[in-house]
């Protein structure tokens, strides 16, 4: 029996939205205590919704595989949408991880809570900006 499933394979050799966004809405920077990989995920945000999702990851296949497939399920989802995405989801959307690297998929969970906060934030204080603008 395969260790991976066809489409694991299919997002480790062809990964989906590999590169940056430089002018991310929200960047999310993780790293798994269990291994040393790290995931960095990057979102355009335009009102509530992820119009864009790319990310950068040093890690192994299904670090990989998880990574590509979480950018293609946060495509077009509003953000509550988005933080309901869990780690099993992004296994199941995967045709499921073998239970040893069922931890790698966490990464893109995490990443995902990351960069959606980091967005908040940069919401956040530009909103402190504005109010000392206007207060100018
Ligand atoms: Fe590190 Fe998979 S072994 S994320």
């Amino acid at each position: 029996m395969a260790v991976y499933s066809d489409k694991v394979m299919d997002h480790f050799l062809h990964p989906r939205n590999v590169g940056e966004i430089p002018d991310a809405s929200g960047v999310g920077t993780v790293g798994n205590p269990i291994c040393g990989d790290v995931l960095k995920l990057y979102l355009k945000i335009e009102g509530n919704v992820i119009v864009d999702a790319k990310f950068k990851t040093f890690g192994c296949g299904a670090a990989i595989a998880t990574s590509s497939i979480v950018t293609e399920l946060v495509t077009g989802k509003t953000i509550e949408q988005a933080l309901k995405i869990s780690n099993k989801a992004v296994a199941e959307a995967l045709g499921g991880l073998p239970k040893i690297k069922m931890h790698c998929s966490v990464l893109a969970e995490e990443a995902l809570r990351a960069a959606i906060e980091d967005f908040h934030k940069k919401q956040a204080s530009d909103g402190q900006k504005d109010v000392k603008k206007n207060n100018a």
